[in-house]
């Protein structure tokens, strides 16, 4: 992300020139999914600040409205009632005297305690990084801070506040992504803070001033990383609670480039105990990123990423609009071997747009770009299977028993040029005690994501076909009847 910082000025006056060319051109129009978010133009990261209230998902994001690359960040916004068909929203945040705005969260202030509500009610308030590009480039350490912004007429328009900064930069370059939530037992706010590799965690009863509680993370996860964008969330296992620390890192990932780790540990209220030192993955496919949880969703915690990685993602070949979210997902704790486990299945709200049953014939299925593949009850046995267009394109998506991997393999999927890591066959482990291999895909007009084993195993790829795929071949070895094999269409 450095380096993009660094890049930034070159490619913004380079295509601030070139934004009208770019808006005229639709040829890229072809690989917009249908049922995943993405920005009606323009270029879009990070998911942030998402928050459930009165009946609406908020979806804000890292967003540059006026070109196709990064560059200064405002907060776009997106509202739905159902996480799956989006509104979009005037912007939220633009850049201040403070600087840009970088990702963060938000959260329902339902006792007021930051005292900016009106009429007796709390407002939500948006917490978010101010990124001082003129700071940053003229070598000063304190370039980042963290700010607050609020809205009393439901998420509709935000004010800042008048305070801002409302936690100052100690002198460390990489100083953000705030994290909030309201910690019932010791009665006032958690934030956490990627600073550098690894998290401070802070606690405020206002919102306004924060006081540093604890760090975590030197001698946990991939080593001398930079971590982006945290997330500290109790979810329930039976009767206990149990804590989770999600850390995006960039670079790193387990197929390259950025992607999600996470830890399970206790939360005392001031200091995070991760249980043991592994590393585990929210998702192991190259293209999720800067996953975290929504707000104010009660015991449900819903994650959603950014579907692109910091390694192509301004370069991958759309120019009209560029990036798209994960599909929303469910996330549940499960026991493996005696440890725990995130398991990422998606939202239900998703059923609800399943269509027609599309049938197989000849060991194949036609499909028109978007559809839900299901393969219940397989055997522990290698399996792969192609989804192709009609000049030969595919990507090949599988599971190697020898090795207890699934995969998904990109090398013929089509335009894969404009970047040399673009081409790759992408490997996860598989966690799971099941004799038998349960696995669903979501197959967009340019995104594969796959949840195997009750979502234990999560992997997201994208892919350029030079014309949709429209075909799903599967291997003459996966035998039967195909009663174990559904594919639906999607009726977006
Ligand atoms: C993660 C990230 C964040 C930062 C934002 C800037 O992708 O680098 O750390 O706040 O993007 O757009």
């Amino acid at each position: 992300m450095r380096s993009v910082h660094n890049i930034f000025l070159i490619c913004f006056i380079f295509l601030h020139q070139h934004i009208s060319t770019f808006a005229q051109s639709t040829t890229d129009e072809k690989y917009r999914p249908s049922y995943h978010f993405t920005p009606s133009r323009h270029w879009m990261n990070d998911p942030n600040g998402m928050i459930y209230y009165e009946g609406t998902y908020h979806l804000f994001y890292q967003y540059h409205p006026y070109s196709s690359v990064w560059g200064p960040m405002h907060w776009g916004h997106a509202t739905s009632k159902d996480l799956i068909k989006w509104t979009h929203q005037p912007i939220a945040l633009y850049p201040d005297k403070n600087g840009m705005i970088f990702s963060g969260s938000a959260v329902f202030d339902k006792e007021n305690t930051s005292g900016l509500g009106n009429h007796g009610k709390g407002p939500l308030v948006a917490i978010f990084t101010y990124h001082n590009d003129s700071l940053a480039k003229a070598g000063s350490k304190i370039f980042q801070t963290q700010g607050i912004a609020y809205s009393n007429d439901s998420g509709k328009t935000w004010s800042k506040y008048d305070g801002n900064p409302v936690l100052k930069n100690p002198g460390i370059n990489d100083f953000r992504d705030p994290k909030v939530f309201w910690h019932e037992a010791s009665n006032r706010w958690i934030m956490s803070l990627a600073v550098f590799d690894r998290i401070h965690f802070y606690g405020s009863s206002t919102l306004k001033d924060w006081t540093k509680l604890s760090e975590f993370g030197v001698g946990y996860g991939v080593p001398n990383i930079l971590w982006e964008c945290p997330d500290l969330f109790p979810i329930k296992y039976k009767e206990k609670t149990i804590w989770v620390l999600i850390s995006n890192i960039n670079p790193g990932g387990p197929n390259k480039g950025s992607s999600t780790q996470y830890f399970i540990g206790d939360f005392d209220g001031k200091t995070f105990h991760s249980f043991d030192h592994d590393i585990r993955w929210a998702d192991f496919g190259p293209d999720e990123y800067a996953g975290v949880t929504w707000s104010n969703t009660g015991e449900r915690k819903i994650f959603t990423g950014w579907m692109s990685n910091w390694l192509y993602a301004q370069q991958v070949p759309t120019s009209t609009w560029r990036s798209a979210l994960t599909i929303a997902r469910e996330l549940s704790l499960k026991e493996v071997n005696g440890k725990f486990y995130l398991a990422s299945m998606p939202v239900h709200e998703l059923n609800q747009y399943k269509g027609k049953q599309l049938h197989l014939k000849n060991q194949s299925i036609q499909y028109d770009g978007k559809a839900i593949l299901e393969l219940s009850d397989l055997g522990i046995e290698d399996f792969k299977l192609k989804v192709k267009n009609d000049r030969g394109e595919y990507i090949m998506v599988g599971y190697e028993k020898a090795s207890n991997r699934y995969f998904i393999d990109r090398t013929h999927a089509g335009i894969t040029e404009f970047h040399k890591e673009f081409a790759q066959k992408s490997y996860s482990e598989r966690i799971s005690v099941s004799g038998k291999l349960n696995i669903k895909m979501l197959l967009d007009r340019s995104s594969i994501e796959l949840f195997a084993d009750d979502g234990l195993t999560v992997m997201t790829s994208l892919y350029f076909p030079n014309s949709s795929f429209n075909k799903i071949e599967l291997d003459t070895n996966m035998k039967g009847d195909g009663s174990g094999i559904k594919c639906y269409a999607l009726n977006h």
